[in-house]
């Protein structure tokens, strides 16, 4: 059996030693300990450091997260191990759970992009052109901007849910790559992009990875949609981090370039041994700010809880669940989903 030391031997962003398993293997114990006492689950996005992975009970992308946060019954307390939004996004669909941020500088600088007060003169100035306008907001986005949503999407299902709407005028806040992405899938929608961008995704350019891959020309090439176009025109898929996990797992190559933030190519190459994963990353400072230390003391002390207010949690649910319904399959036709605008 593979011992936790040589699966964390294998990631590259991080150089564990054995008194560093030793330390993660206390924390485990005292996590799983403490899990059982506050009858809670932890969930983790696929960039957080691989020795919070290794404890969480599910790790997923945005939307698995978002739809199993949704899920929860058994459990009291959800400890979420991702991003400010993300924990937000887990309150607003399940509100009766106790939802907690183990560290509260895992912000993100894509959502903080757009202000709810900017965003709502926005639509206002688009509405008087466009009296059919929907808005799109990707889930990278705050609860007040959620609540002036139609509907919210994911990197995983962005042009899925601007085709499924009747209006042909779309906002689409905040990331212009993403929204760029799904309006060249859906080429028949007027989509306007909110011009905010991902810090860590803008970074990463063509030339560098043109040069990983000249090195290497039997690379596979996985390319999140909030990097530039230049970048994703180089993709042999351009695909969500979960998206980008089922794609090594099932794909017959053995090399990929991974061009995303770092943690995903570090859980893939503990997850997937006998492929290699090449690294054309970057790191998010917002997923790699807790420590397994913030996920035992938040267990420990019930800290630090995110709260939604009503009013704008109920707007935001709606948006979210427009979205649910939309994957589950419960809008079939296009057009179906463009329910009553958001007063
Ligand atoms: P995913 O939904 O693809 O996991 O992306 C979330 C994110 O924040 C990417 O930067
Ligand atoms: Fe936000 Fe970019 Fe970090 Fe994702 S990678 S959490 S979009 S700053």
């Amino acid at each position: 059996m593979t011992t936790l030391f040589e699966e964390l031997k294998r990631v590259k962003t991080f150089e564990y030693t054995q008194e560093d398993v030793r330390e993660i293997t206390e924390l485990h114990s005292e996590i799983r300990e403490l899990k059982r006492h506050r009858n809670a689950v932890v969930v983790a996005h696929n960039y957080y450091r691989p020795e919070i992975l290794k404890v969480a009970d599910f790790v997923g992308d945005s939307l698995e997260l978002a739809l199993m946060a949704s899920e929860v019954r058994d459990a009291d307390v959800i400890i979420f191990c991702g991003v400010h939004f993300m924990a937000e996004t887990a309150k607003i669909v399940n509100p009766s759970r106790t939802v907690l941020l183990p560290n509260l500088l895992a912000g993100c600088q894509l959502a903080d992009s757009a202000p709810a007060v900017d965003v709502e003169k926005k639509i206002a100035a688009l509405r008087a052109i466009h009296p059919d306008l929907a808005v799109v907001s990707y889930v990278n986005t705050t609860a007040a901007v959620k609540a002036l949503s139609d509907i919210i999407c994911t990197s995983a299902n962005a042009a899925k849910i601007v085709r499924s709407l009747s209006s042909n005028n779309i906002l689409f806040t905040p990331d212009r790559n993403l929204a760029r992405h799904a309006a060249e899938q859906v080429p028949e929608k007027n989509v306007i992009p909110w011009d905010g961008f991902c810090y860590v995704h803008q970074q990463i350019t063509p030339e560098e990875i043109t040069k990983i891959r000249e090195a290497d020309p039997s690379l596979k090439i996985l390319v999140h949609p909030e990097c530039r176009r230049d970048v994703a025109l180089l993709a042999d898929a351009v695909l969500s981090t979960s998206g980008m996990v089922r794609y090594a797992k099932e794909n017959a190559a053995e090399r990929y370039l991974v061009v995303t933030e770092c943690g995903l190519s570090d859980r893939l190459a503990m997850e997937v041994p006998d492929k290699t994963f090449v690294k054309g990353c970057k790191l998010c400072a917002f997923m790699k700010v807790t420590t397994l230390e913030d996920v035992r003391d938040s267990l420990r002390d019930l800290k630090h809880e995110v709260i939604v207010p009503e009013e704008i949690r109920v707007k935001a649910e709606r948006a979210l669940r427009r979205m649910f319904d939309v994957e589950k399959g419960a809008v079939s036709a296009p057009g179906d989903a463009t329910a009553p605008r958001c007063e």
